[in-house]
């Protein structure tokens, strides 16, 4: 199983008319099992690519080959669910042959046991996004799609989603992709890091995160940082970013 990305063109029309580039070279390929990050300036494209990359958007130019029979997990980054159907069933929806008791464990972990029964209209949107992560997670995906799912989380309970996310892509042979604007999340979870540049997006550099992700103690995790931070500083990456 393997994803291969080629995007050479996306365009968006303005509600004037014109025309704009959002996505350019965008070009790599993921294995089973490996977690791709991406970071970039907001309004850059990340959205727009994982949108592409999900097969939700066909209206660009390039290919794309996704996990042929794989089932698609997305956490989009609004957290999108349906306002009539309560937590459990929007959950339910996604994943109708889920048992109760890992139903419950998902529930437990994110911290939503009390809100199954109320519906996203009671939610704040901490809470929503934490639905989100769970339907997606409720599905068993084989691809994975994250677009910043720690946003508007506490610290103490994004780090313990981080590791959720990472136990979950630990034991499952999946495809994951992660847009976030945090480096240290980046850090802890990705194997590779792709830097993106400004809009339209093209990916400036593809930095592999070194050490299994289960071997990054503090100490590593702390040197990998710093060594991303020397690697972008003033090289031509960096510049281009700002060009
Ligand atoms: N449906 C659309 N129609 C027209 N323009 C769009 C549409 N969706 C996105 N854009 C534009 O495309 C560009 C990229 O948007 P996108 O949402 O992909 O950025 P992003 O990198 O995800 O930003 P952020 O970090 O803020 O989430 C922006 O300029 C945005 O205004
Ligand atoms: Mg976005």
């Amino acid at each position: 199983m393997q994803l291969d990305v080629e995007i050479t063109g996306k365009q968006f029309e303005s509600a004037a008319g014109e025309r704009h580039d959002v996505l350019t070279g965008i070009k790599f390929s993921l294995r089973a099992g490996e977690v791709g990050v991406f970071v970039g300036p907001s309004g850059c494209g990340k959205s727009t690519m994982l949108k592409i990359l999900a097969g939700l958007d066909h209206d660009y130019r390039g290919k794309v080959s996704r996990p042929a029979a794989g089932r698609l997990g997305m956490v989009f980054q609004e957290p999108r669910l349906l306002p009539w159907r309560s937590v459990e069933d929007n959950v339910r929806l996604a994943a109708p042959d889920i048992d109760r008791a890992r139903l419950s464990e998902l529930f437990s972990v994110l911290e939503l046991t009390a809100h199954r029964s109320h519906y996203p209209g009671e939610l704040s949107l901490g809470l929503a996004r934490r639905v989100a992560l769970a339907r997606a997670f409720a599905v068993e995906p084989d691809f994975l799609i994250l677009d910043e799912p720690l946003a508007s989380l506490d610290d103490a309970l994004a780090a313990r989603l981080r590791e959720e996310i990472a136990t979950l892509v630990g034991g499952r042979s999946m495809i994951t992709l992660l847009v976030t604007h945090n480096l240290d999340d980046a850090v802890r979870l990705g194997d590779r890091l792709f830097l993106l540049s400004a809009r339209p997006a093209r990916i400036l550099a593809d930095l592999p995160i070194p050490l299994p992700r289960g071997a990054r103690g503090e100490a590593e995790i702390a040197a990998i940082k710093a060594s991303i931070v020397r690697r972008t500083n003033g090289e031509p990456a960096e510049r281009d970013a700002h060009r």
